[in-house]
């Protein structure tokens, strides 16, 4: 299965593919985390990306494009996975188009998570991550039994530098401007499943599988 999923900055995408992942047995490429996981590491693509993450605005197309290009031609990627966070500019879906091509393979479908924007500032304003095993938190929403330890693996967990409020705002509104006319392309596919991004974690994980075929 090859799906997108599709929404607003803190929809609840990581949190919906981890479990997804899972549950069909493919791969999470979400392209926030190979970013910033390349921020860390101080490579050439860490270096680039870094000001416009920051910023909470895109980083270029033709940098994500060649991140796609080389993670969706791995071994653990020929039964599928699902992309968190990519494509995110009517550029890139284009350049999505190509290379499924190239490999001679189509998209399942494109879950679109919708959430209203007041929901997002405050689920990202709450947002904690392990540090160590990626597991999502919120302080509030689903909390760790002890306050800053993750439940699975007992790492540290910390917050995002682009989840203050000022970068949530361009986040959103750069969302608004460039992303979410992908619901549109899609759309003349056929391909959107959309979910109310209302309610618990499980009950939007039930939804979309439901939407999905089970
Ligand atoms: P990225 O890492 O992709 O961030 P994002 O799209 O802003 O999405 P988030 O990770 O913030 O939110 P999410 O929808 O995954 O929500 P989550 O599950 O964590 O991108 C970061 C930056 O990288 C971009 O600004 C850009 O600069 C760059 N970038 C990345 N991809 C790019 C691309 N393709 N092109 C160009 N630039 C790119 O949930 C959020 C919180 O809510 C958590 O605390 C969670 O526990 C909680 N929560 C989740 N579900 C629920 C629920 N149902 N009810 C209550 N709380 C919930
Ligand atoms: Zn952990």
């Amino acid at each position: 299965m090859r799906l997108i999923l599709l929404g607003p900055p803190g929809a609840g995408k990581g949190t919906q593919a981890q479990k997804l992942s899972q549950n069909y047995q493919i791969p999470q490429i979400s392209t926030g985390d190979i970013l910033r996981q390349a921020v860390k590491d101080g490579t050439d693509t860490g270096k680039k990306a870094k000001a416009y993450m920051d910023r909470g605005d895109l980083v270029p197309d033709d940098v994500i494009l060649g991140i796609i290009n080389d993670r969706i031609r791995a071994e653990d990627c020929q039964n599928g996975y699902i992309f968190d966070g990519f494509p995110r500019t009517v550029a890139q879906a284009e350049g999505l188009d190509v290379l499924l091509q190239q490999l001679n393979t189509l998209l399942d479908a494109v879950v679109y998570i919708d959430v209203p924007d007041d929901e997002v500032v405050a689920r990202l304003s709450g947002r904690r991550t392990c540090k160590d095993c990626g597991a999502l938190y919120h302080i509030c929403y689903n909390p760790p039994a002890t306050a800053g330890v993750c439940d699975a693996c007992g790492g540290e967990l910390f917050q995002r530098d682009d989840d203050n409020e000022t970068t949530i705002r361009q986040r959103l509104s750069v969302y608004h401007d460039q992303t979410s006319p992908l619901i549109h392309y899609y759309a003349q596919r056929n391909l959107v499943k959309t979910i109310a991004g209302a309610g618990a974690p499980e009950e939007i994980f039930s939804a979309a599988c439901h939407a999905l075929g089970g």
